[in-house]
């Protein structure tokens, strides 16, 4: 079979599709013939090096897919050969076969096309999550998401009317030009990350701060997010975006004093140690998608040789909504 290989941290230099050896499922397990699998940043922080992602090199790059069951592991109820699926593998989805745990391995409604529940498994499932169990939304809450233009970012502005929001939703993003995709996607207010962000978020608050934080910077805009959440506000952080070293949190005094709380978040921790949940999420975004509207913008690529280059857009900055790559049929 086809696959995409990372044969060494680097860029799109160090990633080629290779023909392997399709691999069979262990108890527990299911492989699926792979119809789209969806592009993450995560594969880019593993790609550039970041500390703690890959097992090893060459590494296969892939959490996410869509398709059809093509064998059953030892012990596994519930789903049947060509069942369509989506799947939170825990790596090699970018491959025409992945072998993945069938608690993780959600069946996709009729009538949703298996390009848009490609990108239910992590992207829309972790911004479930996100305003969900990590973040505590309630109706009215003001929400500030930063990286606001890409593929979680545009996943949460459609997220919160549907979970029951509806305050003001601010976003950030790191290049002006990408403020206009992510005022498309609802986001009431986008500011690019160069501005006075602070006075710019009280004032489009009416001075009385946000209430939910969504920050995947690291701790680079932990400062800003501690000066501009309201009393009783939480701010979720959940990934390293920039790499590199991360500060203390702030001290107890700080959170008290504001009446805050910081909370962390991980899809593969969270995949490792309550899988159950993760693949409530993921039911709960497909079911979104299939019956409620929830339809983020996705850029299809026709097939795995183009995905190096969506990952330098993505490492770059350069990129905008969702990526989902067709790899068979
Ligand atoms: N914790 C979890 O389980 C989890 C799960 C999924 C995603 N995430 C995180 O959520 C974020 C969005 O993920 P995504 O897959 O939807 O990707 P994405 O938003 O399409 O792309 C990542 C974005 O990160 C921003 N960024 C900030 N600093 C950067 C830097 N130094 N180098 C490159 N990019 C930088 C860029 O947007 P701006 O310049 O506009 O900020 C870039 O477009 C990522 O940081 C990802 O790691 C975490």
């Amino acid at each position: 079979m086809r696959a995409l290989v990372m044969t060494a941290p680097g860029g799109a230099e160090n990633s080629e599709v290779q023909e392997i050896g399709t691999s069979h499922p262990g108890p527990g397990q299911v492989s699926i013939d792979v119809a789209w699998a969806g592009l993450n940043f995560v594969d880019v922080m593993t790609r550039r090096g970041d500390a703690a992602y890959a097992s090893g090199w060459p590494y296969r790059p892939g959490k996410e897919v869509a398709g059809t069951v093509r064998e059953l592991g030892e012990g596994v109820t519930g789903l049947a050969v060509g069942d369509r699926v989506a799947a939170a593998p825990v790596g090699g989805g970018l491959a025409e076969v992945v072998v993945a745990e069938a608690v993780l391995t959600v069946p996709v409604p009729d009538g949703l096309a298996l390009g848009a529940a490609a990108a239910a498994p992590l992207g829309l499932a972790t911004a479930v999550l996100l305003l969900t169990d990590a973040g505590r939304l309630t109706t009215g809450d003001t929400v500030l998401v930063h990286s606001a233009g890409g593929g979680i970012g545009s996943a949460i502005a459609q997220l919160v009317p549907l979970l029951g929001g509806g305050g003001t939703l601010i976003g950030t993003v790191g290049r002006p030009e990408k403020a206009a995709s992510a005022a498309g996607q609802g986001y009431d207010h986008v500011f690019a990350r160069d501005a006075e962000l602070a006075d710019a978020i009280r004032t489009a608050t009416g001075g009385r701060g946000v209430d939910l934080v969504l920050d995947p910077l690291g701790t680079a805009a932990l400062e800003l997010d501690l000066d501009v959440t309201a009393p009783g506000g939480r701010i979720v952080l959940f990934g390293n975006a920039g790499g590199g070293a991360v500060d203390d949190l702030p001290p107890l005094g700080r959170l008290m004093a504001g009446n805050l709380s910081v909370t962390g978040f991980s899809h593969r921790f969270l995949a490792a140690t309550a899988p159950e949940r993760l693949a409530r999420a993921i039911r709960t975004a497909l079911d979104l998608q299939a019956n409620s509207g929830l339809s983020i913008p996705l850029t299809e690529l026709p097939g795995l040789e183009a995905v190096p280059a969506a990952h330098d857009a993505m490492q770059e900055g350069r990129a905008t909504g969702k990526y989902v790559v067709r790899v068979t049929g």
